[in-house]
């Protein structure tokens, strides 16, 4: 029997029970993966807790968008992918689980040398930040500000834009600012004063901004630091950007990503991997804990430690 981490009311942490599930069978299109790692977005609690607007829950919803594990069987019409396969797991819903049946688009090849929890912490974070940073035309000669750059979100837009010429200044607690250094941003602490400290290390000025903090004062201060409002996006205020003319990414926007933004979002997948094997792009991984654990994964969430909190089923 196989064994799904679901809910059945929104609310905290608690909703959230590890059932059985059915043995799931891979239709046309579709493989069957064994699970070994599922990594924990923001996303999963901000659902679960009622954050986002979704059709209301008429059976129990499964939770988790990211994992990796290996293919165990593969369905009609599905070609690259063989039984044995390490692959990455993205955009599928119930990634917190033994088994589960991905549309093979879904189910990326795992290269040499990069682990299974490493695939199952880029998917979200990874594609999103590949896409902003591609959506703000970052190239060499830009400076780009990265708002909570110590998330997996500014982690991973960081490393894109330096691989893009890029200088990134970035924001995390004291805490984190060796990470980001490690990364070759120049961190700097969020908190009143922000603005100046940013002018501090970025004399010359600030290019292009993105929000992954999604606090007021990540905005107001993105406002004051740079006047063209189009080079400034946000992947959490997306309800408010129209408003203030900056652009805005998912996160509670109105606006459908266009094709090109899905377009970036879908290449960075292969893309890191083959970055993360080339020892290119380095992801943090934090916490790892039982699927069983899930509950105490979204505390953890909730809490703010450091890294990438990973469920091991
Ligand atoms: N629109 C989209 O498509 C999309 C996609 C992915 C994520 N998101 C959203 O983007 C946000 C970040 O996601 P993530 O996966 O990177 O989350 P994460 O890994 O949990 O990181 C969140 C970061 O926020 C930082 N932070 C906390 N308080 C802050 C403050 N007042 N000012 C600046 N930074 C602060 C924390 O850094 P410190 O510990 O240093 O404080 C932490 O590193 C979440 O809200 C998520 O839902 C949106």
């Amino acid at each position: 029997m196989n064994h799904s981490v679901v809910y059945t009311e929104l609310g905290g942490p608690e909703v959230m029970h590890l059932v059985e599930t059915p043995e799931p069978t891979a239709d046309a299109g579709q493989v069957v993966v064994q699970v070994t790692a599922a990594g924990v977005n923001p996303i999963d609690a901000k659902q679960r807790a009622g954050g986002r607007v979704l059709p209301p829950i008429e059976e129990p919803r499964h939770v988790g968008f990211d994992g990796a594990g290996v293919v165990l069987e593969v369905g009609p019409s599905v070609s690259g992918l063989n039984v044995g396969d390490r692959v990455a797991i993205v955009e599928t819903r119930g990634t917190y689980t033994e088994r589960l049946a991905v549309d093979a688009r879904n189910a990326v090849p795992i290269p040499e040398g990069v682990s299974d929890e490493q695939a199952a912490a880029i998917g979200i974070p990874a594609s999103t930040a590949y896409q902003a940073v591609r959506s703000l035309g970052i190239e060499a000669g830009d400076t780009l500000l990265v708002h909570a750059g110590s998330g997996a979100v500014g982690q991973a837009a960081i490393q894109f834009a330096v691989d893009r010429g890029a200088r990134v200044v970035a924001t995390a607690s004291a805490r984190k600012h060796p990470r980001l250094r490690q990364l070759n941003a120049i961190p700097v602490e969020y908190g009143p004063g922000l603005v100046e400290r940013v002018r501090a290390v970025a004399p010359h000025g600030i290019t292009a901004i993105l929000d992954a903090a999604g606090t007021d004062e990540a905005i107001e201060a993105s406002l004051e630091l740079l006047e063209a409002h189009d080079r400034i996006g946000t992947i959490v205020r997306g309800a408010d950007a129209p408003g203030w003319g900056i652009q805005a990414w998912s996160g509670g926007s109105a606006e459908p990503l266009t094709l090109q933004e899905v377009q970036w979002r879908t290449e960075a997948i292969p893309l890191t991997l083959d970055m993360l094997a080339t020892g290119r792009f380095s992801v943090e991984i934090g916490a790892r804990l039982p699927l069983r654990e899930a509950v105490e994964a979204h505390r953890l969430l909730a809490a703010g430690g450091s890294g990438k909190i990973i469920l091991q089923p």
